[in-house]
C-alpha cells in the first residue's frame, strides 16, 4: 500500500491512521484495504490502456459493493464469475453493459439472468455453451454479445493450479486442432449471438510479458482465419489478466503500460501484417489492482520456540483468511507493527489458530525477538484472492474489510459474528 508509513513512536500508520487505533477499534484479525492506492492502481490501468482499449477488474481477486462504486467512478468495467459476483455488482450498481460473465459451467439460471440484465459479454467457454447462451438470448428476444474463450498453448511459469493456457484443463476451447475455430463457425451461424471477439487468459502472478504476447500473436491468428473464411472481421480481443504481484522483495512485476506497450505493439504490427482492422484490446488485471493494496492485520497470540529450529508465532486468524500458502505455496513476509523495536531478529513461522499443521500464513520470514503476544503484526499483499478465498473451516469468523482513506477508516465487509454462522445453520 503507498500510504504505509512509520511514525516516531514506532508504530505503522496507513492513510494517516495508526494501525493500533485500527485494531482497537475494529479487533484483529482485519484486511485492511488502502482505498486511494486501489483508485491509483485503477487510473493506472485506464491510463496505461487508453481509450482504445478496456480494462475489466476481475472480480474474483475481491469484490464488495464498495469496490464495486470504486470501479464505476474510476472508469473501469468489470469481469465476474457467477451468479453471486453478478448479484453484488448489479446491487451495487454496475452498468450491465460493462460487466462481463466468465465461467467454464455457468448454469442456465445465471446465462438467464446476465442476460436479461443485459451484460455487455458473455465468455464463451464451450460447443453446449455456445447453444445454451444463444438459445437464452432468443427466447428472451435479445442478441447476446459473446467472446469466445481459447486456449492458447502457452506454458504460464506460474503454479499449476492458476495456469489456465496449456490445453490439458477445463477452460477453453483448443486453438490447437481447430477447436477454436469450430466454436467461432458455430457462434457465427446461431441468431441469439453477436460474436464480438476471442478471449484468453492464460494464467495468474505472472512476471513476463512474453506469454501474453505470444497469446497476442495466436489470437491475432485466430481473427485471420475467421476473416479468410467467413469475411467477418472480430472487433474485440480479451487477453485476461495475470500480471504478478510483489508478495516478497524477490518478485519483479512488470507495470501496467509494459503489458499495454507490448500488447499494443504486436497487435496492430501483426494485424496490419494481415490487413486486418485492430481489434479494441482488453486485460482483466484481478490480483495486480488489489493484491497490493491491502495488509492483514494480525494478534500476536502464543510464541514458541523450537531450539535451534525456528519460532513458531501463533496469530488470530490464519488459513481460514489466507488461504493462498497452504494452497499454493505462496510466499509472503511480515513485520511487527505495533512499535519499534531494536531487538535481533529471529527466524519465525508465522501460523494460524486452525486444527492442523499446514495453516501457516508465512513460512519463513524474521521478526524482533523481542516480539510478545499482543504485538501487531502485519501480513502485506493480502488484498487479492484471501478475503474472496476465506472460508469458516472450525467455525472461523471471516474478518472484516476496513477501507481506509485521508484518515478515516470505514467497514466495507464487517466482521462475521456467531449469529452469521448459527443463522444458517436450521438443522
Ligand atoms: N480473467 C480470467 C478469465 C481469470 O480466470 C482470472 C483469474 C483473471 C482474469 C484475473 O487474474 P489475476 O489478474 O487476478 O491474476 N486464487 C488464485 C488465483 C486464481 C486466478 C483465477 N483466474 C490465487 O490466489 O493466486
Amino acid at each position: 500500500s503507498r500510504t504505509v508509513h512509520r511514525g516516531p513512536g514506532g508504530a505503522v500508520s496507513v492513510a494517516g491512521i495508526d494501525v493500533t487505533r485500527l485494531a482497537e477499534e475494529f479487533g484483529t484479525p482485519a484486511y485492511v484495504l488502502d482505498e486511494a492506492d486501489f483508485r491509483a492502481r485503477c487510473r493506472a490501468w485506464a491510463d496505461a490502456f487508453g481509450k482504445d482499449a478496456d480494462v475489466f477488474y476481475a472480480g474474483k481477486a475481491f469484490l464488495s459493493r464498495a469496490v464495486v462504486r470504486w470501479l464505476d467512478e474510476e472508469g473501469l468495467n468489470l469481469d465476474v464469475c457467477s451468479g453471486g459476483e453478478l448479484a453484488t455488482a448489479l446491487d451495487a450498481g454496475m452498468p450491465a453493459e460493462r460487466i462481463a460473465f466468465h465461467g467454464n459451467n455457468k448454469s442456465v439460471e445465471e446465462i438467464e439472468r446476465a442476460v436479461a440484465a443485459g451484460v455487455g459479454r458473455i465468455v464463451l467457454d464451450s460447443f453446449q455453451e455456445i447453444v445454451r447462451v444463444a438459445h437464452v438470448a432468443q427466447s428472451l428476444g435479445r442478441r447476446q454479445r459473446v467472446l469466445i474463450r481459447v486456449t492458447v498453448g502457452v506454458e504460464a511459469h506460474t503454479h499449476e493450479f492458476i495456469a489456465t493456457a496449456h490445453e490439458d484443463q477445463k477452460f477453453g476451447l483448443a486453438l490447437a486442432g481447430g477447436q477454436a475455430a469450430e466454436a467461432v463457425r458455430r457462434a457465427l451461424r446461431l441468431d441469439g449471438l453477436e460474436v464480438a471477439g476471442i478471449h484468453s487468459h492464460i494464467g495468474s502472478q505472472i512476471f513476463d510479458t512474453s506469454g501474453f504476447e505470444v497469446a497476442a500473436h495466436r489470437v491475432v491468428g485466430l481473427l485471420k482465419e475467421v476473416r479468410d473464411e467467413h469475411g467477418v472481421e472480430l472487433p474485440e480481443i480479451d487477453l485476461g489478466g495475470g500480471l504478478g504481484i510483489a508478495y516478497t522483495s524477490a518478485d519483479d512485476p512488470r507495470e501496467p503500460h509494459e503489458i499495454a506497450k507490448a500488447l499494443g505493439e504486436i497487435v496492430s504490427r501483426e494485424c496490419e501484417a494481415a490487413g486486418l482492422r485492430t481489434p479494441r484490446i482488453s486485460v482483466e488485471p484481478g490480483r495486480a489492482i488489489v493484491g497490493p493494496t491491502a495488509f492483514t492485520l494480525y494478534e500476536v497470540g502464543t510464541i514458541k520456540p523450537l531450539d535451534g529450529l525456528r519460532t513458531y508465532v501463533s496469530v488470530d486468524g490464519g488459513m481460514s483468511d489466507n488461504i493462498r500458502t497452504a494452497l499454493y505455496d505462496a510466499e509472503y513476509s511480515v513485520a511487527l507493527v505495533s512499535r519499534a523495536s531494536d531487538a535481533e531478529p529471529m527466524l519465525v513461522r508465522v501460523v494460524g489458530k486452525h486444527c492442523e499443521s499446514g495453516d501457516i500464513v508465512v513460512r519463513d520470514a524474521f521478526l524482533p525477538a523481542d516480539l510478545a503476544p499482543g504485538d501487531l503484526i502485519a501480513v502485506p499483499a493480502t488484498g487479492a484472492y484471501c478475503r474472496s478465498m476465506a472460508s469458516n473451516y472450525n467455525h472461523a469468523l471471516r474478518p472484516p474489510v476496513v477501507a481506509v482513506r485521508d484518515g478515516e477508516a470505514k467497514v466495507i465487509v464487517r466482521r462475521e459474528t456467531e449469529e452469521d454462522l448459527l443463522r444458517l445453520d436450521v438443522g
